[in-house]
């Protein structure tokens, strides 16, 4: 499925699906209400958000995931500072939250969308476990190399 994510269908029928949602009344609402619903670990990290400010910040975010298989670095980069964001020394999510998100994620498209298929459902979770993938990624700090590991790979590879 993975190679099919830059293809014009599969985007454009995600994106179109994207505006017919934001365009509905309180998509972004039902989609926290959902994802809340998924977990108890979940609505404890949102205790100090401003949910109001939130709903209007993960519309924007939702459209650097879609994007990202496209190959645009600019894109890459607002996913990267998500990833960081959201990284153990960040918000610290653990990977296994991940999946209810996209879940949520589509349920709340089920509701909103009026042109909602099984197959549009199936398109958005390929295009946006791509991103998850990148932000699962880097949940972890980065290993650096160490020069004796650098090395071992020098000799290992002659
Ligand atoms: C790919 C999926 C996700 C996207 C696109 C996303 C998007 C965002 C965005 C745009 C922000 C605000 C900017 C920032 O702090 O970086 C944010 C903050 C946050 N996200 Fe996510 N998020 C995702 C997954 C999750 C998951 C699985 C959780 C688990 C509970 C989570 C919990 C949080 C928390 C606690 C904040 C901080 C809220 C605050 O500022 O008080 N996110 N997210």
């Amino acid at each position: 499925m993975s190679s099919d994510l830059t293809a014009e269908p599969t985007y454009h029928a995600v994106l179109e699906s994207y505006y017919r949602c934001e365009k509905s009344e309180g998509c972004f609402g039902t989609f926290y209400e959902l994802f809340f619903g998924k977990s108890s670990e979940i609505a404890p990290r949102f205790v100090d958000t401003d949910m109001e400010r939130q709903k209007q910040i993960v519309g924007a975010s939702l459209l650097w995931m879609l994007r990202l298989g496209r190959g645009d670095p600019i894109t890459w980069q607002e996913v990267v500072k998500l990833a960081q964001s959201h990284s153990r020394q960040g918000h610290d999510i653990p990977p296994h939250l991940y999946s209810l998100w996209l879940d949520a994620l589509c349920n709340a498209v089920e509701r909103h969308d009026t042109e909602y298929t099984p197959e549009l459902e199936s398109q958005w979770r390929a295009i946006m476990e791509e991103g998850i993938d990148l932000i699962v990624s880097k949940y972890e700090p980065q290993k650096k190399q160490s020069s004796c590991e650098t090395n071992s790979s020098f000799w290992l590879s002659l």
